[in-house]
Parts: C-alpha cells; structure tokens; sequence
C-alpha cells in the first residue's frame, strides 16, 4: 500500500471558552493537500471560530493546529509570516473586508509587497495584477476603481484574488456567498470550484448549507453546538447521515445544483 502523506492542516482538540462558556469543545479535523473539507453547522455553533482558531486571529483555549508541520499556535514572527503567505481566506462579508480608500490595483499588489514578493513567477507586478483580475472574471479595468464601484459579487472576487494572490496552499473559505444573492453565488461557487481543481487547492469551506457542502466538498464535519457529531466522506454523509442534526441541516436547504449550473 502507498504512505498516505500527512495532512497539510490538522487541527487537534480545538478548545475556545469565554468566560464560562465554551463555544468550541474539543474539535479535531484535518484537511489533506488539494482536499475541500467542509464545516457545516447552523449559526452559532462554532464554524467562525473554528476558522478563526485554525488562523490565529482567536487564540484557542487549548488543542494544537499544524500546517506542513509547523506548530501555528507556537510560531515566531518570521514562521507566522510564511504561515500567513500559505493559507490564504476569505470571509463572508464582502463589503468588510476590503479598504474603501484603496484602488483594487492596490488592493491587489498589498500582498506582494507585505511579502516582498513582488517578483513571484518573474513576472512584472503589474502583469500578475491583470492576470488576477482576469482570473477571477473582472476587466482589467477593474485595477483603477474602488471597491464601492463593484456589485457584492465582483467584490468577492476581488477578495478571492487577492486571497490567491501568493499562491496559497491552504484557502480558509468562511461562509463566501451567504452575503450574496443565489444566482450570484452560485457563479462565486463555480468559479472557487474552478480554481480550487486548477490550482490544486487545499480548501476549509465553512458553510451552513448542506447541499453546498455536497455539491464543494470531498469531505465534511459537522458542527453542532461547538462540538463535531459527524464527520466523513461528503456523499456518504448526505446519503446516510446518522445524526438526526445532520438530517435536518440536509433538509433545512433547497438542493444547490439547480442554481449552480455553469454559466460559463
Ligand atoms: N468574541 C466573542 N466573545 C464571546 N462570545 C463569542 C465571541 N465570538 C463568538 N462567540 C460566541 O461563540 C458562539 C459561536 O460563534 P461563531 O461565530 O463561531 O458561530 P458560527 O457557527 O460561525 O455562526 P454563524 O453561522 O452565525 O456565522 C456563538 O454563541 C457566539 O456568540
Ligand atoms: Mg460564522
């Protein structure tokens, strides 16, 4: 039998209290190189946190996270650094999320400069820019406006550029199109599904929409009061979910195939 590489994230006893009262208990996951693992859960029962957790944007109460063998919890600077250029993620507010005052162009380079990258793949800053844009289906045009010139949409797809700008490894996926309308969602869907399988990405796709999950993900965990009660291969679960919170998180939203046929 072929060595199963090791995971490229594995999160182990996740633990977040405030105060006294713990919103996340004990979660382990883990996401293989160029695997989608869903997070599925209705609100409030952790998925955010979770998320956050795996990033260290909220310090976990305990439990452990490892990317590529590098202790996250435990990193320097200069390790958190590299951690940060190799897991890339976007939000569910695409409105937040981006600087009002910045041109895209702007928006765009950031990272590159943050990570004195801007020499990545030898080519000039400026081509990678409109090659980003067209990535994620904008005109180059695009560069010279502000974010508040952009549909909801286009505005994250703005963010999913510049979350893919440093070539991520890792793309932290927190709820993307639940801000947006179906139909619009659905083509951010499709076209995160096409960049994940172009670019081999590895993706933590957080979501409380099951058939989402199913139509997205190889894998999925189940949240439910900060605890996960099920995990497993996605069809499988959707199939034969043995929780009955599982079932009714299946039931609760309309199948995701019907608005997501491809546009393009
Ligand atoms: N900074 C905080 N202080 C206190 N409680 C918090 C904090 N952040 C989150 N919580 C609580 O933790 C629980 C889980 O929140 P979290 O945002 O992770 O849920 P979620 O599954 O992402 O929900 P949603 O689907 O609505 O985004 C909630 O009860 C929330 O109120
Ligand atoms: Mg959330």
């Amino acid at each position: 039998m072929p060595e199963t590489p090791p995971p490229l994230l594995t999160a182990q006893g996740l633990t977040k209290s405030y105060g006294p009262h713990t919103v996340v208990r004990g979660v382990s996951l883990e996401v293989a190189r160029g695997e989608v693992l869903g997070l599925v859960g209705e609100s409030g029962s952790g998925k955010s946190t979770v998320a956050r957790m795996v990033l260290r944007l909220v310090e976990p109460s305990a439990g452990s996270v490892h990317f590529d063998g590098i202790d996250v919890l435990h990193a320097g600077r200069a390790a958190m650094k590299t951690v940060r250029r190799r897991m890339g993620v976007v939000f569910q507010d695409p409105y937040g999320a981006l600087n009002p005052r910045m041109r895209v162009h702007d928006i765009l380079a950031e990272p590159f400069q943050i990570h004195g990258m801007e020499h990545l793949d030898g080519m000039p800053l400026e081509d990678k820019l409109h090659a980003m844009v067209a990535e994620v289906g904008l005109e180059p045009s695009a560069l010279a406006r502000y974010p508040h010139a952009f549909s909801g949409g286009q505005r994250q797809r703005i963010n999913i550029a510049r979350a893919l700008a440093l070539r991520p490894e890792l793309l932290v996926l927190d709820e993307p199109v639940s801000a947006l309308d179906v139909s619009v969602g659905a083509q951010v869907i499709n076209l995160l599904q096409h960049l994940q399988r172009t670019h081999g990405l590895a993706c933590l796709f957080i979501s409380h929409s099951m058939p989402l999950v199913r139509y997205l993900c190889d894998r999925v965990a189940v949240l439910r009061g900060g605890e996960l009660v099920e995990t497993g291969p996605v069809l499988e679960v959707c199939e034969h979910p043995r929780e009955p919170y599982t079932q009714a998180l299946i039931a609760a939203t309309p199948s995701f195939a019907a608005a997501a046929t491809p546009v393009n």
